[in-house]
Formats: C-alpha cells, structure tokens, sequence
C-alpha cells in the first residue's frame, strides 16, 4: 500500500468522571508506512509526563496500528488533542477530546421541563374536572339504566 493518512480515534478508558484519575487512548489505524509520530497536547502544549504507546501492531491488510496512552484528571475546562504526524498527512493532524462531562441542568431546559409539568398538571387538572363533573351528572341527575 501506499502512504495513507492513519485513521485516528480518541477516547477515555473510562466514564469521565471529575476529578477521577483516567487514561485517554489514541487510536491510530491504518498507518503505513510504519513511521509516525503521536504526541499529545493538554489545551495546547505538548506533554510529556504520563505518556506512553504500544509498538507497532501489524494488521492483515499490511497496514499496522498504534495505541498512544495519556493519563489525565478530567477537569472541567481541560482540552486535549491527540497529534499524529506521518507521511500520508501533509501536515500533522490534530484529533481534538474534551471531557463531556453531563453538565447541570441549563436554565433553559429546567423551564421546557417547568413548563412541561405546568402543562400536564393543567391538563390533569382540566380532565379532572371533567371527570368530576361527569360523575356528579351520572351520579345525581340522569341515572340512566346501564346495559347491564
Ligand atoms: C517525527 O518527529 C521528528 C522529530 O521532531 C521529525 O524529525 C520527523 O520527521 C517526524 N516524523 C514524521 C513521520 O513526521
């Protein structure tokens, strides 16, 4: 095969949780020829500390795979990129995470989720009375023979 450009994927190893020690994987496929750089970046600047990588995994297609490790704290407005130079890219080319971490309900979904239960609590409220009002008719005024 000719030089390609490697295919890249980063993910953590396990549901980010903050302040919880966790390890980011690079997951970089298809490189040929075996030569690459991978390098991370913590809000843009190179790391060095709590990096490590697998050797080169050879595949079936003759391609070979790459798995570079980054141990982080997940902090809330910590970005890292995984950068991958080879001679597929023209240039080096960055897969960007960030930790997405659920965050606290925005003020406007807390008013779609008020103005939902307003809703129904109105309709309960509406058919309710209906419902009583009913009663009171069948109960009182028509007492209509049932088919039963
Ligand atoms: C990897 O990095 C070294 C040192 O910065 C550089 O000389 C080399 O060209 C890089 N390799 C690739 C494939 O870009």
């Amino acid at each position: 095969p000719a030089e390609e450009a490697p295919d890249m994927t980063v993910f953590p190893k396990s549901p980010v949780v903050l302040g919880e020690p966790n390890t980011l994987i690079c997951f970089v496929d298809n490189i040929f020829p075996p030569v690459i750089n991978i390098t991370w970046l913590h809000n843009g600047n190179p790391v060095t500390e709590g990096v490590s990588e697998t050797s080169f995994l050879s595949k079936t297609d003759h391609s070979f795979l790459k798995i570079a490790y980054l141990t982080f704290l997940p902090s809330d407005d910590d970005v890292y990129d995984c950068k991958v130079e080879h001679w597929g890219l023209e240039e080096p080319y960055l897969k960007h995470w960030e930790p997405e971490i659920p965050v606290p309900m925005s003020e406007l979904t807390e008013t779609v989720v008020c103005a939902l239960g307003l809703a129904v609590g109105l309709v309960g409220i509406v058919v309710g009375t209906i419902f009583i009002i009913q009663g009171l008719r069948s109960g009182s005024a028509s007492r209509r023979p049932g088919p039963l």
